[in-house]
């Protein structure tokens, strides 16, 4: 059954046409963009959403669209009474306070695909790590050195906590990407960018600290008409694209994308 056949006795058409289709799901919390206009429906949604799928545990309302560089959302506690969980995804645990790093379920089969494009023995670079997604899916997977980098205190610390979680090793970097150029001494085969919205200039940090020939995978926010113009840019860059590819829709007509590139 879905939200809307739980909720098709308790709200008024009109209403129901407004509660949306979709929502996200991290660990045992549910996050849910519920419109204005059903404020005052807040918690009879929420309690149908928590009765809808019995392994949640909390279900939080997204109150602005997420902002600023940690890319954190704001969120009412609709039911229960916590914003952290552990997280499972391709074999992978994560600990995390949605509240204070940004985390996202919606890119499992992403951080899947780069870990299996990996090889063994790389130096592998991830800038804005987050709590660890990509950093732990990849050393789950292959043998390699590999670096998270984070600004975010709190994304650091949850970072360093799977990391132990997962019986891994890496290193942790609380620091700014925009000195990534001082901050390492040596170079890498392979640098995971998944940048935040609109800060397409980070890709410049790359190239000096890639080793020749080495892989950038660039996650990038854009509209499908700005994309041949996107490519045309990165080659008159130097950068060869191997693939790019829609990982989904974060906004009315703006998507996700991914560029991955080699130096040439
Ligand atoms: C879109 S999130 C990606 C997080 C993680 N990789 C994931 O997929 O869940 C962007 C991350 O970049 C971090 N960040 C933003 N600006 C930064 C900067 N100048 N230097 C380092 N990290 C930064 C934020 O704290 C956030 O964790």
């Amino acid at each position: 059954m879905s939200l809307h056949d739980f909720l098709k006795d308790k709200l008024p058409e009109e209403k129901l046409a407004l509660v949306p289709k979709g929502f996200e799901v991290i660990g045992d919390i549910a996050i849910i963009n519920i419109p204005p206009a059903l404020d005052e429906d807040k918690y009879l949604i929420a309690d149908a959403l928590a009765s809808h799928s019995k392994n949640l545990k909390t279900v939080l309302r997204k109150l602005h669209k997420i902002n600023g560089a940690a890319r954190v959302g704001e969120f009412e506690i609709l039911y229960g009474n916590r914003t952290t969980t552990l997280h499972r995804e391709n074999n992978c645990v994560y600990h995390v306070d949605v509240a204070k790093t940004y985390f996202s379920g919606k890119m499992a089969h992403e951080r899947n695909r780069i870990a299996q494009k990996v090889n063994d023995g790389e130096d592998v670079l991830v800038l804005f790590a987050g709590a660890g997604p990509f950093l732990i899916s990849i050393k789950k997977t292959k043998n390699v050195n590999i670096t998270g980098l984070d600004n975010n205190p709190a994304a650091c610390s949850f970072l360093k906590k799977n990391i132990e979680l997962n019986e891994i090793e890496a290193g942790v970097i609380l620091g700014d990407a925009n000195s990534a150029g001082h901050l390492f001494k040596k170079s890498f085969d392979r640098i995971v960018m998944p940048i935040p919205y609109g800060q397409d200039y980070f890709l410049n940090l790359a190239r000096p600290i890639l080793k020749p020939g080495g892989f950038v995978h660039f996650y990038t926010f854009k509209k499908d008409f700005e994309i041949p113009h996107f490519k045309r840019l990165l080659e008159e860059k130097g950068w060869h694209i191997e693939l790019y590819r829609n990982c989904g829709d974060v906004a009315p007509r703006v998507s996700r994308y991914v560029f991955d590139l080699r130096e040439c």
